[in-house]
């Protein structure tokens, strides 16, 4: 499903982003441009990333 439009960014993006080393929002943010653009997508993003580093 894809967590940001703006820059089409999918959940599984953002897992694959951190199974390769990103540790924290910003890295994600940094690696993918999610939330760069209109930052809807912040919260969701910032969920997925926290539950995929919680599974890690
Ligand atoms: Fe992610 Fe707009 S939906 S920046």
């Amino acid at each position: 499903m894809y967590v940001c439009l703006c820059q089409g960014v999918t959940d599984g993006q953002i897992r694959e982003a951190i199974y390769e080393g990103c540790c924290s929002y910003r890295d994600v943010r940094e690696n993918l441009g999610v939330g760069t653009q209109c930052g809807k997508c912040a919260c969701l993003a910032k969920q997925v990333v926290r539950e995929t580093l919680g599974e890690v």
